[in-house]
């Protein structure tokens, strides 16, 4: 049975975190386009190299390179029950670009999950996260502020830096586009029916509880899983 589902939401709402969660949860993969984008920049690819200098600014990459990317990806055998995506759509021009894969492919949308945090609160989660280069796994250091240091990397050597676009000036941009260019889709999927808006305060799990919560919410597909786990 297929599921298919968006994590919407501001950087630093905690995409990425609850991602990790529901995919175990759901069993379905996660396809997180900002991920995917540092990866292809890491090895240095054609994508990589065009994709940087968006980042580093805090902007986005343009919808083309980014559908092309999305629309391989679904195709894996992986992705074939289903997937979440995190911080993918972020435009109208993703959004119609989505649905025509999704249209090619016979799948469909089940729900989208809003998360909400107030701006400030963003700017110090943002501040303070670090992660391991090696494995992706992300820390804060707020929250607490061992756990990189003892984080034993099981991917290979630990190495903790901080990302490139988590300067405060870069964050501010990235905050105003998403304002501008991503929060209007949340009318988008309002009027599609497909919307829940659900409070990203408060700890990781009282979070993840109100996503798990929302989808119940969303339809049977998503009950029938969450009552088998
Ligand atoms: P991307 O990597 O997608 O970044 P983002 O959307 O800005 O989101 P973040 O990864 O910053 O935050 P998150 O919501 O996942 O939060 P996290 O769980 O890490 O995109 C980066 C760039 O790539 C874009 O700017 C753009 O240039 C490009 N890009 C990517 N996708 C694109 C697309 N579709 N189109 C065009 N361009 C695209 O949590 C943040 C911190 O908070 C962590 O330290 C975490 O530990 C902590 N935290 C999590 N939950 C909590 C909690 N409940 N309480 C306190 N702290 C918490």
């Amino acid at each position: 049975m297929s599921k298919m589902l968006i994590l919407l939401g501001a950087p630093g709402v905690g995409k990425g975190t609850q991602a990790q969660k529901l995919m175990a949860y759901l069993d379905v993969p996660q396809i997180s386009t900002g991920d995917m984008l540092r990866d292809e920049s890491r090895r240095e690819t054609g994508l990589g190299r065009q994709a940087s200098a968006y980042m580093q600014r805090g902007e986005l990459v343009p919808d083309g390179l980014i559908l092309e990317m999305v629309r391989v990806r679904l195709e894996a055998p992986d992705a074939r029950n289903g997937v979440i995506f995190d911080g993918f759509p972020r435009t109208l021009a993703q959004v119609e670009g989505l649905n025509r894969i999704l249209q090619q492919l016979h799948r469909k949308l089940d729900a989208v999950l809003s998360i909400e945090v107030p701006a400030q609160q963003l700017v110090e989660r943002l501040s303070a996260r670090r992660s391991c280069a090696t494995c992706g796994a992300v820390f804060n250091q707020l929250l607490d502020p061992e756990a990189a240091e003892k984080h034993r990397c099981p991917k290979g050597q630990t190495v903790i830096v901080q990302r490139d676009d988590d300067k405060p000036e870069t964050v501010e941009r990235r905050l105003k586009v998403y304002t501008v260019q991503t929060e209007p889709l949340k009318d988008y999927y309002r009027r599609a029916g497909l919307l829940s808006e659900v409070s990203g305060e408060g700890s990781v799990d009282e979070v993840f509880d109100r996503l798990v919560h929302a989808l119940v919410e969303a339809g049977s597909d998503f009950h029938q899983d969450t009552r088998r786990n």
